[in-house]
């Protein structure tokens, strides 16, 4: 186990405050509230933002990137579009010297105070990738995440309601809610293909809630898998559009009733 190391004086934290320490060459954020002292990794589990630069309230930080809260004396995160506790660490005062002692596993304090499982990681930065596949080629079982086949859009005309219908089809494996509700689509583009009889290439401009969302390539083969199975698609074009990044605001309420946020 890590030993305990003199990270600051009881005087230069204010309550209620906070301040950056290394402790073993790793960056934590040391908080000082109501009396009592908190340590989480100075990392938000969304996308690596820096916590000791958010706003403190009460036993709350939020990340200054995206607005994700954890809770300091847990590590707990609270709210999207973080969904996996950062680490929480041991604290202890003697006289007038705090030190903190590193934890190795993430909320390895006690319960998390949010019970949403994994979240997705990644660096920041943006990206654009596109990704075509033809109707005839795309397997027909969809994976346990993509259930076309009860939708009822599937056996309407295609236009681009009956699209983002089909597409709450597809849901992220990880906060269990559809991609539409989530604020994850950004454009439907239907355009005539030659040759087809009348069907209708597809291409859909999506984003990822971070830009190394381990979940990307599920939420885009089930997305082609989906909208491939309507008798009118002749192909599906999916393009990852980092620009503008997703925020929580982008969800709908019914996304944020699933995920218990308010
Ligand atoms: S990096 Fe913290 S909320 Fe996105």
């Amino acid at each position: 186990m890590a030993e305990f190391v003199k990270v600051a004086n009881v005087s230069e934290v204010p309550d209620p405050g906070k301040t950056l320490v290394e402790v073993d060459g790793e960056m934590v954020a040391l908080f000082h509230v109501d009396g009592q002292w908190h340590a989480i990794d100075d990392v938000c589990t969304h996308d690596g933002g820096p916590l000791a630069d958010g706003e403190l309230r009460n036993h709350t930080i939020s990340c200054p990137r995206h607005g994700a809260k954890f809770d300091i004396r847990t590590g707990a995160a609270l709210t999207m579009p973080a969904i996996r506790p950062t680490r929480a660490h041991d604290v202890k005062v003697e006289g007038a010297t705090v030190f903190v002692r590193l934890r190795e596993e993430p909320g390895s304090a006690g319960p998390a105070a949010h019970a949403l499982p994994i979240q997705a990681t990644g660096t920041a930065g943006s990206a654009q990738v596109a990704a075509s596949v033809p109707a005839a080629a795309t397997p027909g079982a969809a994976t346990a995440s993509a259930t076309a086949a009860a939708s009822p859009a599937a056996g309407q005309p295609l236009c681009e309601d009956a699209v983002r219908e089909l597409l709450k089809d597809v849901k992220d494996p990880e906060l269990f809610v559809n991609i539409v509700d989530l604020g994850l689509i950004y454009g439907v583009t239907l355009s005539p293909a030659a040759d087809t009889g009348g069907k209708q290439h597809v291409a859909i401009d999506m984003t990822m809630t971070s830009p190394a969302c381990p979940a990307g390539p599920q939420l885009i083969g089930d997305t082609k898998r989906v909208l491939a199975a309507h008798p009118e698609v002749s192909a599906v074009e999916v393009r990852i559009v980092m620009d503008p990044p997703w925020t929580p605001d982008r969800m709908t309420e019914a996304a944020r009733d699933q995920l218990g946020i308010f």
